[in-house]
């Protein structure tokens, strides 16, 4: 059964949430862009891209504000790819705060509808997969990425049955072209990622393996639309085909 969800969609001006735009549309969800920057949006989007929005403007770290845009909108599904790692050992990443805010409004939301949980992906990197093998995650190995594993330590303490939540790990996500080429698309792109549960799929000598933003995007609009629990409570892998 193919399922047409109302999606929440947070980082929307990202990389990443300008892809989702027309993946999830062409999967024919409806979305919500929850934005800090309407106009940037506005600036970013062809008219075709824009009219099927609904914008609301607000901070991802807002659990309030998020929670209303969800039940005011009546959404059924949410994706956080809002915020990004911090690469220097100083810094401080802002990633697991949207992570709990994006979390905690959509858990008020489920209590609000008696119990009635969203669909939700959250963005990570490979970094939070395994080691094969192991008990240890890749970012013990490399000087990046550890706030995927506090937020994955913090989903893990929500109720099941009050979020149902995945988290997607890409290595680096390049553009499939240079220039950006949003558009609404006819059908979906098809988006042919190998993928695994909490490791890398097909681990073999090398360690990073790039993927399209597009891709990705494409990915997660087709679990939406699959209705499938397959990925529940998973992180998970993905890696381009070599063809
Ligand atoms: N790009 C990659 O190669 C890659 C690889 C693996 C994983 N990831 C993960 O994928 C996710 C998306 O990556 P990306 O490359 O699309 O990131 P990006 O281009 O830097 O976009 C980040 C988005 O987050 C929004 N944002 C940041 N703080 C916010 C806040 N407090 N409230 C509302 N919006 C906020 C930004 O909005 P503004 O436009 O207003 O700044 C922007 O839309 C991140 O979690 C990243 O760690 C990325």
């Amino acid at each position: 059964m193919s399922s047409k969800l109302r999606v929440l969609l947070l980082g929307a001006t990202g990389n990443l949430g300008l892809r989702l735009i027309p993946a999830l549309l062409s999967h024919n969800h409806s979305i919500v862009a929850y934005v800090r920057n309407t106009p940037k949006l506005e600036s970013l989007l062809r008219p075709d891209l824009l009219s099927p929005l609904t914008i609301v403007q607000g901070d991802a770290t807002d659990t309030a504000g998020m929670h209303r845009a969800i039940i005011e909108n009546d959404c059924d599904a949410l994706v956080c790819a809002a915020g990004t790692v911090v690469l220097n050992p100083w810094g401080i990443s802002t990633l697991p705060r949207i992570s709990e805010a994006a979390a905690d409004a959509a858990i008020l939301a489920a209590r609000d509808r008696g119990g009635k949980a969203l669909r939700c992906w959250f963005l990570a990197g490979m970094s939070l997969l395994d080691y094969p093998a192991s008990t240890y995650f890749l970012a013990d190995f490399v000087p990046f990425g550890r706030e995927h594993i506090q937020t994955m330590k913090m989903l893990q303490s929500k109720p099941v049955d009050l979020i149902k939540w995945s988290i997607l790990c890409p290595s680096a996500m390049r553009a499939a072209a240079p220039t950006p080429d949003l558009k609404i698309l006819e059908r979906p792109r098809k988006h042919g990622l190998l993928t695994k549960a909490d490791i890398a799929p097909e681990w073999r000598d090398h360690l990073l393996s790039v993927t399209d933003l597009e891709a990705c995007a494409d990915f997660v609009a087709a679990d939406f639309e699959s209705g499938s629990m397959q990925w529940n409570l998973r992180r998970v892998g993905v890696k381009e085909k070599v063809v």
